[in-house]
């Protein structure tokens, strides 16, 4: 699967060590992942478009699969479903350390009856230690989502996934309507959302997704900024 440079080339870093790589302009750049879960493709495609607008606003990218937790009886039997999991089996799976890493999260689910998925909600859940430790305060977080419906529980799928960036002290940052695209692609304030019945999302809804990864970045940038300042003067 062909990605973004800016994502192909992304480097080990940690913005709590201030010699991080240094953009052009002379700032250490902002990190986001991208991190999401997706049975047949369609949040895929907005996890990518998500993470092409977050390198495009110059952030180091890492887009990451969380781990399929169905049974192989289970995948097997929707064939969508089997060849998307073989089709993405090089995407590299999120582990909390991408979590540290990151100054921006962008987090991706379809749609399960309202609600997020199992398999993202398992990933969430060995977020315990970070959150106790209080590594996850601060970090800036948006969502985005698919319903094989348009009004199926996108929106309050992400306000599920909201619930806990409020616990974790994080900003949730979604996009409003502070951008024309988001109007063209259904108009969801709480975040990128795509009624699949119809198939894959189109370029409407591909554009809003990018840009929530440029809005995310561009206010992930502000606060990490931020904090290093407080922290050269502390
Ligand atoms: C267990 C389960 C529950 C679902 N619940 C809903 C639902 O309540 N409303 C809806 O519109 N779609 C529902 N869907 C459909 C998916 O959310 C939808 O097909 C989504 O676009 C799939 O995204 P993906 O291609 O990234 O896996 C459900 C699917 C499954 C398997």
């Amino acid at each position: 699967m062909d990605l973004p440079l800016e994502i192909a080339n992304e480097k080990e870093t940690d913005h709590g060590d201030v010699s991080g790589p240094i953009s052009r302009e002379g700032m250490p750049m902002t990190n986001v992942a991208v991190i999401y879960y997706s049975a047949t493709g369609n949040v895929h495609a907005l996890a990518e478009a998500v993470a092409e607008g977050a390198a495009e606003a110059g952030a180091q990218v890492r887009l990451r699969r969380v781990a399929e937790l169905a049974p192989a009886e289970a995948v097997d039997s929707n064939p969508a479903w089997r060849a998307h999991l073989d089709a993405t089996a090089d995407i590299p799976l999120a582990t909390n350390q991408d979590l540290r890493w990151a100054d921006g999260l962008a987090f991706g689910s379809p749609t399960r009856f309202g609600n997020i998925s199992a398999q993202l909600k398992q990933f969430i859940d060995r977020t315990g230690p970070l959150w106790f430790a209080g590594e996850l305060t601060n970090k800036v977080a948006t969502g985005f989502t698919s319903a094989s419906n348009m009004h199926g529980g996108n929106e309050s799928t992400l306000l599920a996934l909201y619930n806990t960036l409020y616990h974790w002290g994080a900003i949730v940052v979604a996009p409003g309507y502070t951008d024309q695209s988001v109007r063209l692609a259904g108009g969801n304030p709480y975040g990128t959302s795509h009624g699949s019945a119809g198939g894959l999302p189109g370029s409407d809804v591909l554009a809003a997704a990018r840009y929530q990864g440029r809005r995310l970045t561009a206010i992930a940038e502000c606060i990490a900024s931020g904090a290093r300042e407080e922290r050269v003067a502390a």
